[in-house]
């Protein structure tokens, strides 16, 4: 199939969800995009695997990219700097993952030391040539779409995004994403979205734009004020999976997104234990969920500090049932959780 119809390819499933869930290393195993995707999310990445690891990798290894049997899709994100290993490993995860997969992603974004020092991740926009000659042999090898994600360039003064994109296009990637940001940047300071317009004037195929899409309300900003043909949401699914269907919604009918409160919360991160539990995860993941379901309820300090030391899912279970008993007692004020009893 030739690179364009791979580039209408996504842009038909960008036209019915334009907003995805980005690929978060430590973050987006199957439960938590089966979360997202119980709340609208379409496409949805892995997280970053790297091309050496599955070389030789271990069926742990082989869990970050494979579905559960309940998605219908995924797209897999790989990182390294070998031509070779990026063919071997296109070619093992077409075989392994079958029809399900949608894309493979290119990581060139990740500003890790222990991945930049190797030549990985955003370090390769300083090598574009190699970064080019990686994405010719996946493209060859792979017969789905093969994407590129990247930042607006790799040093705090770099600026190399428009440039390197246009590269990769011409290489054979099918689309582009761009995360506002430096690589030296991290995760500081404010997301340049002016950058998208900036990729997107530079390319023919489409732009994902990335970077402080903290609300169903970002995302539809950044989709409808820049040059971006989907959006990636990362932080902005932090305790809040339904930011999909809510972007979506405020899309359609140009209305404000509605806004969920803490019983949506504690329903969510009961599904969420649950799905961890059935996964078979390590459930020292839940903690770091769960502080994020509960934010802003009373006494959150101590609940989360109770979830510190929850380690099995029945822990879990228990205090979920636990918050849901104190939450007869709660009540929305202004858009604030209050408790009667500390009120009274
Ligand atoms: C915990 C975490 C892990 C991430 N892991 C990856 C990754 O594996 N691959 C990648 O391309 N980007 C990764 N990112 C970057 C996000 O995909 C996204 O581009 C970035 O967070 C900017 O979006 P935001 O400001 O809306 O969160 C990660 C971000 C976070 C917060």
């Amino acid at each position: 199939m030739s690179v364009s119809s791979y580039t209408q390819r996504l842009l038909d499933a960008f036209a019915e969800q334009p907003f995805l869930l980005a690929p978060m290393a430590g973050v987006t195993d199957a439960p938590y995009r089966l979360m997202c995707r119980d709340h609208g999310a379409r496409l949805a990445y892995s997280e970053m695997v790297s091309v050496a690891g599955l070389a030789h990798a271990s069926e742990k290894t082989w869990d970050l990219v494979l579905p559960d049997e309940r998605e219908p899709q995924i797209c897999v994100q790989l990182f390294g700097s070998k031509p070779e290993q990026f063919s071997a490993a296109v070619r093992a995860v077409e075989e392994r993952v079958g029809d399900k997969l949608t894309l493979i992603d290119l990581n060139m974004a990740c500003p890790a030391r222990k991945v930049t020092t190797k030549g990985e991740g955003s370090a390769l926009m300083r090598t574009p040539d190699l970064a080019a000659e990686i994405v010719s042999a996946c493209v060859s090898e792979a017969h789905v779409p093969v994407t590129v994600k990247m930042r607006v360039g790799y040093g705090a003064h770099d600026r190399n995004a428009p440039e390197f994109a246009a590269r990769m296009a011409e290489a054979g990637a099918s689309a582009v994403a761009v995360h506002g940001r430096t690589a030296g940047q991290l995760y500081q300071g404010t997301a340049d979205w002016s950058i998208i317009d900036e990729v997107a004037a530079a390319v023919s195929v489409p732009v994902i734009g990335s970077g402080d899409v903290f609300s169903a309300d970002d995302a539809v900003r950044m989709l409808t004020t820049t040059s971006a043909s989907a959006v990636f949401c990362a932080r902005g699914t932090y305790g809040n999976p339904w930011i999909f269907e809510d972007a979506l919604e405020a899309l359609r009918t140009g209305s404000p997104a509605r806004v969920r409160d803490y019983r949506d919360r504690l329903g969510a991160l009961r599904r969420h234990v649950e799905l961890l539990a059935r996964a078979g995860a390590h459930m020292a993941r839940a903690r770091t969920f769960a502080a994020w379901y509960l934010k802003g309820i009373p006494d959150a300090a101590a609940w989360r500090r109770r979830s510190v030391g929850c380690s099995t899912a029945e822990d879990f279970m228990r205090l979920v049932d636990d918050l849901d008993a104190a939450a007869a007692d709660w009540y929305l004020d202004r858009g604030k959780v209050v408790a009667r009893s500390i009120e009274a």
